[in-house]
C-alpha cells in the first residue's frame, strides 16, 4: 500500500522540525564569536574525560605525562587539570542520553578537552541506541574542524585532514524518517556558515605552515545540491589565497589516489565534508601504522577537544587487559593539545619522545597482552626519555 494521509504528514512534521532547528543553529553560527586566543588568558582548564572501556587507563596514562611536562604551570596555576568521568555507556544508558547533563555542564566549564575512545551502541547492542557520544560532543560543543594529521617522512607523506565535524551525513544522522515499513529516508545538511569557517580553516593551516596546495573532496557530480555548495564555497573562498593551488577530487578516485604511490605524495592539505572525512582518514591513518597510531583534534571557536581515533576495547577490559591497551593514540592528541593552547615546545618534545620510544630505540614493546609492557610502563618510559632530550 502506498504512503498513508497520516504518514505523509508525519514525514513533513518530522522534516519541518529538523528545518527549524538546523535554521536556529544557522543562526547561532552567525553570532559566533572569534577563536579564543589561549595566550591573553590568566587560565586554562583542561579536562580529562576518560571515556569508557580502555579509555580511562589509557587517558590516565596521557594526562600524567601532560601533567609532567606543565608542571610549572600547574603550579603557577596557569593551568589546571579537571578529570571528568561522567562519559561512560553504563551512565549515558542510565540517562538515555549521548551525554549526561551534568557531565556537559563539567564539561562546558573547561577550555580544552582530552577524550578517550567512547562505546558507540549500534543495533543489536545490549544498550539503547542512544547517539554516539563523540558526535554530541562535536556538536553541542561546535567543533567544526576535525584535524587529522597523517605523516610518513620515508614515503614523502605530509598530509593533512581538515573533515567538517558538525554537518554533513551526521547533521542529523540519527533523525531519519521510516515514512512507511518500506521507505526509510536520512538527511545530509550543509550550510553556508558551516561550510565557509571548515574550508577557511584549511586554508588558513595552508598559509600559516606553507603549504602550497589545498585539495577538496566532493561527491558534487552526484551529491549535486549539498556537496555542490561545499564545492562552489570551497572555490569561491580559493580566490582569496592566490599563492595556494586549489583543486578538487572525487571521493571515489581521491580513495584510490591515496594508494598511488605516484602521485598520493603530492596530496597536502585536504578539506571534505564530514562522512567522506570519516571514511578517507582510517585509510590514510593506516599507511601510518593504523588508526591506534594517529591523534585527532575537533576545533571549534570556543572549545576544542582531542581524542584517540580507535574505540573503546571492551574485550580487551573483559580480559583483564586494560592496562596493556596502547595509549600511543591519546598520547598523541595530547601532544596536539599542548601545541593548540601555546606549549609549542612541550608538543615538539612529546613528539620526539614518541618518536624514539616506539620507532628509533623502542626499549619497551606494546603487544596488548601480558607480555608486553604496561601503559603505565609506557608512560614511565616516555617521561624518562623527554627528561634525557
Ligand atoms: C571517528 C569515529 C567516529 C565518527 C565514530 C566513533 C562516531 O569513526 O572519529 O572517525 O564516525 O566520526
Ligand atoms: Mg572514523
Amino acid at each position: 500500500m502506498s504512503i498513508t494521509a497520516e504518514q505523509l504528514a508525519a514525514a513533513k512534521e518530522k522534516f519541518g522540525q529538523l528545518l527549524l532547528e538546523q535554521s536556529e543553529r544557522v543562526e547561532k553560527m552567525k553570532q559566533q564569536g572569534d577563536f579564543l586566543d589561549y595566550k591573553a588568558m590568566d587560565k586554562i582548564i583542561i579536562g580529562v574525560c576518560g571515556g569508557d572501556g580502555i579509555g580511562p587507563a589509557i587517558t590516565g596514562q596521557a594526562q600524567r605525562v601532560l601533567e609532567f611536562l606543565l608542571k610549572d604551570e600547574v603550579e603557577k596555576g596557569r593551568v589546571e587539570f579537571r578529570v571528568i568521568d561522567g562519559l561512560t555507556i553504563e551512565r549515558r544508558a542510565a540517562v538515555q542520553k549521548a551525554i549526561p547533563d551534568d557531565t556537559l555542564e563539567e564539561l562546558k566549564a573547561c577550555h580544552v578537552i582530552l577524550k578517550g575512545p567512547t562505546t558507540t551502541p549500534r543495533k543489536g547492542d545490549p544498550w539503547p541506541n542512544v547517539e554516539s557520544a563523540n558526535v554530541a560532543m562535536r556538536k553541542e560543543l561546535d567543533l567544526f574542524a576535525n584535524v587529522r594529521p597523517v605523516r610518513i617522512p620515508e614515503q614523502g607523506i605530509d598530509w593533512t585532514f581538515y573533515r567538517e565535524n558538525t554537518e554533513g551525513a551526521y547533521a542529523v544522522g540519527s533523525r531519519g524518517v521510516h515514512a512507511t515499513d518500506d521507505l526509510a529516508v536520512d538527511f545530509t545538511v550543509v550550510t553556508s556558515q558551516g561550510t565557509e569557517r571548515i574550508i577557511r580553516a584549511a586554508f588558513e593551516y595552508a598559509k600559516a605552515n606553507g603549504k602550497t596546495r589545498v585539495t577538496a573532496v566532493t561527491k558534487a557530480n552526484i551529491i549535486k545540491t549539498t556537496d555542490g555548495k561545499f564545492l562552489d564555497t570551497f572555490r569561491e573562498i580559493a580566490k582569496e589565497y592566490p599563492g595556494i593551488t586549489a583543486d578538487d577530487w572525487y571521493i571515489d578516485i581521491m580513495t584510490a589516489k591515496l594508494i598511488d604511490e605516484t602521485r598520493r605524495r603530492d596530496f597536502q592539505v585536504v578539506v571534505l565534508p564530514n562522512l567522506y572525512g570519516d571514511i578517507i582518514t582510517d585509510e590514510a591513518a593506516e599507511f601510518q601504522g593504523g588508526v591506534g597510531t594517529a591523534g585527532s583534534a575537533n576545533i571549534g571557536k570556543r572549545y576544542a577537544m582531542f581524542e584517540a581515533i580507535h574505540g573503546s576495547a571492551p574485550r580487551m577490559v573483559a580480559e583483564g587487559r586494560a592496562k596493556y591497551a596502547d595509549p600511543c593514540s591519546v598520547i598523541r592528541a595530547a601532544a596536539m593539545l599542548l601545541s593548540h593552547i601555546g606549549y609549542q615546545k612541550q608538543a615538539d618534545e612529546l613528539y620526539r619522545a614518541l618518536d624514539i620510544c616506539t620507532i628509533t630505540e623502542r626499549r619497551l614493546v606494546m603487544t596488548g597482552h601480558e607480555d608486553g609492557a604496561t601503559n603505565e610502563q609506557f608512560a614511565d618510559y616516555l617521561m624518562e626519555t623527554i627528561r634525557g632530550l
